[in-house]
């Protein structure tokens, strides 16, 4: 069976958890393949509310195997926390957990390097969510890395501790005012590492293999969004790994040949969270409505997250990296009470209109152009069915489909599972 994707199409927390869960009872295997607990995977369902870091959205229903990729970074210390709720939860996750042993470990150190980094970089900074996620992607592509897979030797923690040396002179090195106990976080670090060995290790792209050639069911879920991917985001305000379509077949030992759907998320209008450019980002009381009523606030890291218009020029950019084949679209009870809705269709990029995003998009060289349609007022939290969404509703979905050239096939009215409409 081909492996099905399920990508952010915006800057992150566009609600893949949500989707994923909705969508796991269909699937044998969820899989992350990409970024680490900088991710915040938010589920509602039976009146709770529950939030993923690391771990695969699937983990709730019993029938599915959760995969953690060779491509995922994961933090032991936030991995055990996770793992402390799912058994507060009484969640079995023993039997349906994998990890790769190719994923990497996010040290100590790798945490401490992010916030001087960050420090150093004054103004400048990335906005980072300081979880280790950059310095870690340094490593492994410096080749300097800990795997999963080395716990299982007798000299790891060798390794590590040349590792952490290393990253202390590093810290030395950027002259900011880090304080910090290191025996304190190792200790937290070596208990989890104890917890982590304690679970199920394997080669996952054999796994995946073996899963696809016996008929098995994947979904690979993304984490951020293609806006924030390292090569095709607004760099440098972007993680540090691949978040588009490549990143699965990259994170996981997918072959491009083995990709069924992609399944593309937008949110009904757009949100960033952290630094960078934002052409339709809103200052004035409609972008505050929406940060409100949409609780626009980080699952990671609780920070406020900006808001503006949807930018179908980035949307279409993300859908044509990703070879999207359905979209969903979230949070339109949010839009629910404008008079208007704006659509940025072109950007004035330096005195020209264009359709297509360019290098750079800062706000001195580029100013959205709208369309606007026509908003509505009904609450749509309760409903359930296709025919009860409101004609303006099927409006803005109609334009946005013919816009983008893909269809919308599923319109999520609320947080909840069952809050989801199916086209
Ligand atoms: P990092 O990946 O923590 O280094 O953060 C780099 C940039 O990506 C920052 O602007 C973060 O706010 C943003 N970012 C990272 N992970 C997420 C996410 O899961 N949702 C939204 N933004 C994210």
């Amino acid at each position: 069976m081909a492996v099905d994707l399920l990508l952010g199409l915006q800057w992150g927390d566009e609600g893949k958890g949500k989707i994923v869960d909705v969508l796991t009872s269909n699937y044998n295997i969820i899989a992350r393949f990409q970024g680490g607990p900088n991710a915040g995977h938010t589920l509602v369902f039976n009146g709770m509310k529950h939030v993923l870091h690391t771990i695969p959205s699937g983990i709730f229903h019993d029938s599915a195997k959760n995969l953690v990729g060779n491509g995922v970074v994961i933090d032991p210390v936030i991995f055990k926390k996770e793992l402390d709720k799912l058994e507060e939860q009484n969640v079995d996750y023993r039997k349906s957990l994998l990890i790769s042993r190719k994923a990497h470990l996010i040290l100590p150190t790798h945490r401490l390097l992010d916030a001087a980094s960050e420090t150093a970089k004054g103004k400048a900074k990335i906005g980072s969510t300081l979880k280790g996620i950059g310095p870690t992607y340094m490593d492994k592509t410096g080749r300097n890395g800990i795997r999963v897979g080395d716990l299982e030797l007798s000299d790891w923690k060798e390794k590590y501790r040349a590792l952490a040396n290393k990253h202390e002179a590093m810290i030395d090195f950027y002259d900011v005012n880090i304080q910090y106990q290191l025996k304190e976080l190792e200790a937290e670090f070596f208990e989890a590492i104890e917890v982590l060995k304690s679970l199920t290790f394997i080669d996952s792209e054999e796994y995946i293999y073996q899963a696809q050639k016996s008929g098995k069911t994947i979904l690979a879920e993304g984490a951020q969004g293609s806006l924030l991917d390292i090569d095709f985001g607004t760099y440098p305000f972007v993680t540090s790994s691949n978040t588009t379509a490549a990143g699965a077949c990259t994170g996981l030992g997918v072959a491009p040949n083995q990709i069924g759907e992609v399944f593309g998320i937008f949110k009904a209008y757009t949100t960033r969270v952290g630094s960078g450019p934002f052409p339709t980002e809103l200052f004035d009381e409609v972008g505050e409505t929406m940060g409100r009523v949409g609780n626009e606030f980080g699952a990671t890291t609780g920070r406020r997250r900006r808001c503006g218009w949807l930018d179908l020029v980035a949307l279409k950019y993300a859908c044509q990296v990703n070879g999207v084949t359905q979209l969903m679209m979230m949070k339109a009870d949010v839009l629910s009470g404008f008079k208007s809705l704006k659509v940025c269709t072109a950007y004035n990029y330096k005195g020209k209109t264009i359709t297509h995003l360019p290098y750079n998009i800062e706000a001195e060289n580029v100013t959205p152009i709208y369309s606007e349609l026509k908003g509505w007022k009904e609450d749509l939290t309760e409903m359930d069915n296709d025919s009860q969404l409101p004609k303006e509703l099927n409006d803005y979905i109609d334009y946005l489909e013919k816009e983008l050239e893909i269809p919308i096939k599923i319109v999520s009215v609320g947080p909840d599972r069952k809050q989801t409409i199916f086209r």
